[in-house]
């Protein structure tokens, strides 16, 4: 990771400027966005000539936390490799504020959108079986084992028509051996709800990322994005294709059932964040996250 001397054509200080302001504002208008989850909004940057994808991690308390959550990014990334898993060359670079506060920002070149999962599966007629869909579940196969998840939605792939091609890096599902923690800092990710509530957030994550370290799981998870997204025609082919692979019984009602429980969920951590913003904005404090106006589980949602 190089210490905030980002690239010469980028200047983390005026992102990060950007950024607070967009925050303050309450308004993301004034920034290129190419897309969020449910954790990042990805700014493409600069914002006149883009060519950078930003994603930026919330504030860590001191550099050590910062460092010791860039250790873990690494790792994911060795681990990738070591399994042959394609990942998106991404680069991880740290701001250290005036605050004491430490910014980690995840610098990847802009995709093609073309090529973004979800929107090759889109644009093909849905069929028996896919080469994509063939390369993320071997790819998951490869990858989980009971501390390591791997967020498999095909809107995290891109697929150039021979290779599957990994992009989000910003929360790696990494656990403790006794897979009751999450390995870095989360009190940065929890930062952004409301302190009463971050006890039980923290278990209820812990209990998500759990669910992405086995194959079975991470997939479930895929083809419930599938049907969040709308691609119905593909559950049945990514489906069959799961069972075939692995040798599991995935059913339909599965995916079903975890896409229904996080429809529940995800729209209201999201007010959960609101509600601190609000509090903190009225209270003369800063909020450190750049929310997105709806999750992308309300069905009015991009
Ligand atoms: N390098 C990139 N170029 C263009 N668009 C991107 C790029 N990276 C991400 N995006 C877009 O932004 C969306 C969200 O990005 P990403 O998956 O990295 O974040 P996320 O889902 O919020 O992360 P998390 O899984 O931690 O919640 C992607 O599905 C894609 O549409
Ligand atoms: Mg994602």
């Amino acid at each position: 990771m190089s210490d905030h001397a980002f690239a010469p054509e980028i200047d983390l200080h005026e992102v990060e400027a950007a950024v607070a302001a967009a925050i303050v504002s309450g308004r993301t208008d004034r920034l290129r966005l190419l897309g969020h989850g449910e954790i990042s909004i990805v700014l493409a940057w600069p914002q006149t000539e883009p060519h950078a994808a930003l994603k930026r991690v919330p504030p860590f308390r001191n550099r050590v936390e910062a460092f010791r959550y860039v250790d873990e990014c690494n790792a994911f990334f060795e681990r990738l490799r070591a399994a042959d898993v394609a990942a998106l060359p991404t680069s991880l670079h740290a701001l250290e504020r005036a605050d004491g506060r430490t910014v980690v920002y995840h610098r990847q070149p802009i995709a093609d959108a073309a090529q973004l999962g979800s929107n090759v599966l889109r644009a093909a007629a849905p069929a028996p079986s896919h080469p994509l869909l063939d390369a993320i579940v071997d790819a998951a196969a490869k990858v989980c084992t009971p501390t390591v998840g791997l967020d498999c939605q095909v809107a995290n792939w891109l697929w150039d028509g021979t290779t599957a091609t990994q992009i989000d890096f910003t929360s790696p599902f990494t656990l403790t051996d006794g897979r009751d923690d999450i390995t870095y800092d989360s009190a940065a990710f929890l930062q952004e709800y409301p302190a009463a509530l971050r006890p039980y957030l923290k278990r209820e994550l812990t209990r998500l990322i759990q669910r992405y370290t086995t194959a079975e799981g991470a997939l479930a998870d895929m083809v419930a994005n599938l049907l969040k997204e709308g691609l119905d025609g593909w559950v049945d082919p990514a489906i069959a294709t799961i069972n075939t692979r692995l040798g599991t019984d995935l059913r339909r009602e599965t995916a079903q059932r975890m896409l229904d429980e996080d429809r529940k969920f995800m729209p209201l951590t999201l007010k959960m964040k609101k509600s601190q913003r609000w509090w903190l904005q009225h209270t003369r404090r800063r909020y450190e996250a750049l929310l997105p106006e709806r999750t992308t589980y309300d069905r009015t949602g991009s």
